[in-house]
């Protein structure tokens, strides 16, 4: 009979809320003094209690860590409060171990991260919590993993390609506009650190041998008539719709994440939060989130509908005719 009295935390959702926090310091800090106020006997907690900005709890909402609360106000609760505590306390500790290690205090910066990787770096695409934990560890890796996201229109893919192509040393190309020779005399003069190609499904099959040995860190030229090849340190970020028609060989030297589609409660929260961000009135944002949220769920639909309706009534309209041209 399983023992319901000792119930301690649950190791591997400890491990997910630490690899987490790894990834976004800044919020060890909230879920730490969320978690102080709950214990004072509070159900829940609101923005000034643990001193961060709203939009900083939505974002922790949608990533899982903290809970909505069905009362009137803005309140929320730790979502799981025993493993949240011991990811935290472990996290400070590891934290005071390095900076005791480096001999110095007050560094914030974890060792997961690579160097010159943010951990605000994917801040700009609201949930995917998992798809940012991938990214984080495949940019963390000693030599180079190659990552390809691959989902429907509109899941956010470009916005992610985006965010990379900030780091410094990061090269950002739309894969239909790439040449064999471009890539390689780029490569060679500039060396970047991160290639990023978006719509990779767009690239020609001609142009995309190149890519084969670029990810095995070569690349090869001709100097008067010579031919030689040198090793490079470069990582392949891609994106693309549909991966199936790429050649094997090339898919096979990517690490494959698959951008899965959002619940309906999923695109509500960010459909609305992207819509009020870019200055949509609230109401309107919201019945447009919904609306949309049971029939395409593609956030294109919510932004171009949102950006045509100029009353509740023209969003309600625009919002049951949305898909009646697939039936045409
Ligand atoms: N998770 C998200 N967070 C914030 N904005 C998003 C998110 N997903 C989509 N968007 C917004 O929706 C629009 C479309 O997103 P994006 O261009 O990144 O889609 P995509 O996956 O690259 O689509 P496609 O496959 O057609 O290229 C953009 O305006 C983007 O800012
Ligand atoms: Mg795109």
């Amino acid at each position: 009979m399983p023992d319901v009295t000792k119930h301690g935390a649950d190791p591997e959702v400890t491990r997910t809320i630490l690899q987490y926090l790894y990834a976004r310091p800044s919020a060890a800090e909230t879920i730490r003094r969320a978690l102080e106020y709950q214990a004072q006997g509070h159900e829940g907690f609101r923005w000034q209690h643990v001193r961060v900005m709203p939009k900083a709890l939505t974002q922790l909402v949608l990533d899982g860590l903290i809970d909505r609360l069905d009362t009137p106000g803005a309140w929320y609760s730790v979502t799981n409060p025993l493993e949240a505590m011991e990811a935290v306390s472990r996290f400070f500790n590891e934290q005071a171990d390095i900076r005791r290690e480096r001999g110095h205090i007050g560094s914030s910066q974890l060792p997961p991260l690579p160097v010159g990787v943010p951990a605000t770096l994917f801040d700009s695409v609201l949930g995917y919590a998992d798809v940012k934990r991938q990214l984080f560890l495949a940019l963390g890796t000693p030599t180079p993993t190659h990552v390809l996201i691959h989902g429907k229109p509109g899941t956010g893919k470009t916005l992610f390609m985006e965010a990379i192509g900030k780091l410094p040393g990061a090269l950002f190309r739309h894969a239909d506009t790439v040449t064999k020779s471009g890539l390689r005399r780029v490569v060679t003069q500039d060396r970047p650190r991160y290639l990023i190609l978006d719509e990779l499904d767009k690239m020609s099959l001609e142009q995309d041998t190149i890519l084969l040995e670029l990810m095995d860190g070569i690349v090869s030229a001709m100097n008067y008539n010579e031919s030689y090849s040198e090793a490079i340190d470069m990582r392949v970020f891609a994106a693309a719709n549909d991966i199936r028609h790429l050649r094997p060989e090339l898919r096979s030297r990517f690490l494959k994440i698959p951008i899965r589609d959002y619940s309906p409660e999923e695109f509500i929260a960010i459909a609305t939060s992207y819509l009020v961000k870019n200055g949509v009135d609230a109401r309107i944002a919201e019945l447009v989130a919904e609306g949309v949220s049971h029939k395409s769920r593609d956030l294109r639909d919510a932004i171009r509908i949102a950006k045509m309706a100029r009353t509740e009534e023209d969003a309600d309209f625009l919002v049951r005719t949305l898909g009646q041209e697939a039936q045409v």
